[in-house]
């Protein structure tokens, strides 16, 4: 009785374990990309879409990836894509950067954007 008590206590452990919560944010994040973002962009380096390749978008200065063609506003607007700035421009780019060509309305739900910017903060090497 007790060993088989011990055995389904491992197992249960096994099934319910649960990866750490940013893993989770970023997890949750990706479905969030797939949704509202992938129509646009990609995440594979160097690889751009209507929008620039997102692959290692955390810490970049806005409007410098050599293979694409930025809107004059979002390469001179001195921007460098840190959390905050990133939360601002996901939720309304257009009053960040107003006349960029990402023609976004913006995603209001804050634990959404939260969780996307995670995942953005795993697409590097
Ligand atoms: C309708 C297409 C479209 C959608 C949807 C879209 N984007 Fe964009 N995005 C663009 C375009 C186009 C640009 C370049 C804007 C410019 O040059 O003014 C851009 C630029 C960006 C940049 C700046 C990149 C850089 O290199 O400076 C970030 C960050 C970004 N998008 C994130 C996102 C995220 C996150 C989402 C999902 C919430 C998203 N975008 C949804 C088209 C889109």
């Amino acid at each position: 009785m007790k060993r088989s008590l011990l055995v389904a206590g491992f197992l249960a452990t096994v099934a319910g374990f649960t990866p750490p919560a940013h893993a989770q944010d970023a997890a949750a994040g990706a479905i969030v990309f797939n949704a509202v973002c992938h129509l646009c962009h990609e995440v594979v380096e160097g690889k751009n879409r209507v929008g620039p390749s997102l692959y290692g978008v955390v810490g970049r200065r806005a409007g410098t990836m050599p293979d694409f063609t930025y809107s004059p506003v979002l390469k001179a607007s001195g921007i460098t894509w840190n959390d905050d700035m990133l939360g601002k421009w996901i939720s309304a780019p257009q009053n960040v950067v107003p006349g960029t060509r990402m023609t976004f309305a913006g995603l209001k739900d804050e634990k959404k954007r939260r969780d996307l910017i995670a995942y953005l903060k795993t697409l590097h090497n």
